[in-house]
Formats: structure tokens, C-alpha cells, sequence
């Protein structure tokens, strides 16, 4: 990987980078696309990253499709793909970690408490392996987004500090469902149940274009939507502050606003967000 990036960065290329779990969709295929655009070398990771599942989470069982994956990435426009192993990327049995505080604590950090360590450590790796100039990532994940940037500003490795991180749109199915790998596991009924996701955040959208400030307000008409499907259990349905996710009681307008859903199905959980201007 060290090879071709500096024999690419030596005849003059920049390097864009996308990590990803694999089990590709339009989703990844949008930031490989964005990429291309920019950038004469596109490197594409596929790697399950151990460190960012609990104990009791879907490691084992996440999808995996090496193949199917190569060619969303040559239907996308081509690029490397960089697939290791966990002893590769882990040589070290994952014993040093990075936490970053405070936005790694809340929300999907509260439900999944290891989580964003395994993320800001596996993503300050696979810059090092990649070095790239720029990574992609989909704001789909944007607490992770968020951690990503705080990761990058405060790293003291050169090759991760001089990233620039591009966050680019959530690409949705045709009923608003968020393209997710994990969609597989949901049932046609469950497919169904998820689409009061979306509903929940155009319906709260809709109010703040209205007028509606309150959080509380904001929040419970979010609830309503949700709590109406029986199938489904509400993690959380909150509206932050965006840029810091922090909770406030009253918006203010031309304020950022960010609404994020997490929801159980079953067995499965689904993270989806809107980010919204007030008037
Ligand atoms: P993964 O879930 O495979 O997602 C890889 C990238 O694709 C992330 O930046 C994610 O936000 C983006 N993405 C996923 N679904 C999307 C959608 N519907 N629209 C737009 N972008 C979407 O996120 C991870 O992997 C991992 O945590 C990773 C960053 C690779 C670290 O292991």
C-alpha cells in the first residue's frame, strides 16, 4: 500500500481515500464516485474493524462480500482497494487506543461505549497505511464524522494530521430508507417499519421550517412518528446543537440543528440524521 501511493504521489497524483466495511452499496459508491472527481489515485478499505464492535454486537455476522464489492468499486469508476487482516492492521493486538473525549461519550457513544475508540483508532491506522490527502466519509455517521475531525486536528502523526476529511450527503432508498450494509438483515416487514425513520425527520424538519424551536417540541413530534410502528424501539430521537451534538433547550434562528434517530428492529440497529437550518 506504502508502494503505490508514493510511486502515484511521485508521478504527481493526489490521493483521495474512502474507509469502509465493506458490503458496498450506492452509498459507498457516492463517495467513490466524489473521489474519482478529484483525485488520479482513489483507495478504497475494506476492513470489518473488530475494535469498533461490543461484545455482544454483530462482528462475527456483519456481511462480508469480497467480490460483490470489487465490482461496485470498478462499477464506481475503479480505484485500489486495500483489504487487510485484522493481524495486519492490529499487529499489536490493539493495545493502544485513541479516545477522544466528550463527543465520544453521548449518543451512539452512550448506547456503544467502545465504539469510537475502535473508530479513531482503526481510521488514524488506515491513514497511515493509506496516505491519503483527502478522505470521503457519509454523513449518514455524522457523530463519527465528528469524531473523525476531532481525531485528525488533534493527531501528532503527520501523515493523519494533514488530512483533509470531505463529508458528503446520506444516500436514501427510494422510501427514504438510509442505504446501510446492516439493511440486509432487515425482514420485508421490518423494511417496512424503517421507513418511519425518515418520516419522523422530514416530519420534524417540516416543523422547524414552521417555526417550531423547542427541542422538547421538536423531539416529541419525532417520538410520535416513531413510537406509532410497534416493531420498533427508539434508542434515542434527539435535536442537538450540530456541530457539537450538544442538547439545548431552545434553537435560534439560522443555527444548525442536527435531529438523529437510533432504533432497534429486532435484532438490528439503525442510525440515520438530518441536519437542519432554523429559519
Ligand atoms: P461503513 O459503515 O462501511 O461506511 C463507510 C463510509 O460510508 C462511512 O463514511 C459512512 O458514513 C458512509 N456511508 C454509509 N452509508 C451511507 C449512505 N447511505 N450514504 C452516504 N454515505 C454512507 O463507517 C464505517 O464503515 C466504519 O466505521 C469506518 C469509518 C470504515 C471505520 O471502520
Amino acid at each position: 500500500m506504502h508502494q503505490i501511493v508514493a510511486d502515484a504521489r511521485a508521478s504527481g497524483a493526489t490521493v483521495g481515500c474512502i474507509p469502509t466495511m465493506g458490503y458496498l452499496h450506492d452509498g459507498h459508491a457516492s463517495l467513490i464516485r466524489a473521489a474519482s472527481k478529484k483525485h488520479r489515485l482513489v483507495v478504497v478499505s475494506i476492513f470489518v474493524n473488530p475494535t469498533q464492535f461490543g461484545p455482544s454486537e454483530d462482528f462475527e455476522r456483519y456481511p462480508r462480500n469480497l467480490d460483490h464489492d470489487l465490482k461496485v468499486v470498478a462499477e464506481a469508476g475503479g480505484a485500489v482497494v486495500f483489504a487487510p487482516t485484522v493481524e495486519e492492521m492490529y499487529p499489536d493486538g490493539a493495545r493502544s487506543t485513541i479516545h477522544i473525549p466528550q463527543i465520544s461519550e453521548i449518543l451512539e457513544g452512550a448506547s456503544r461505549p467502545t465504539h469510537f475508540d475502535g473508530v479513531a483508532t482503526v481510521v488514524s491506522r488506515l491513514f497511515e497505511a493509506m496516505h491519503p490527502d483527502e478522505a470521503f466519509f457519509g454523513q449518514k455517521d455524522l457523530q463519527q464524522t465528528l469524531v473523525i475531525e476531532h481525531m485528525v486536528s488533534a493527531s501528532e502523526i503527520d501523515d493523519v494530521r494533514n488530512v483533509t476529511v470531505t463529508v458528503l450527503p446520506t444516500q436514501r432508498e427510494h422510501n427514504g430508507l438510509a442505504r446501510s450494509s446492516r439493511n440486509v438483515y432487515l425482514t420485508a416487514e421490518d423494511r417496512e417499519d424503517a421507513t418511519a425513520i425518515y418520516r419522523a425527520l422530514t416530519g420534524a424538519s417540516e416543523k422547524m421550517a414552521d417555526g417550531e424551536n423547542s427541542r422538547a417540541n421538536i423531539e416529541a413530534a419525532m417520538r410520535r412518528t416513531l413510537d406509532s410502528v410497534s416493531g420498533l424501539t427508539v434508542d434515542y430521537a434527539v435535536a442537538v446543537e450540530a456541530s457539537t451534538l450538544q442538547t439545548k433547550d431552545l434553537f435560534i434562528s439560522g443555527e444548525q440543528v442536527a435531529l438523529l434517530i437510533a432504533v432497534r428492529l429486532g435484532r438490528t440497529r439503525l442510525i440515520d440524521n438530518m441536519v437542519v437550518k432554523m429559519p
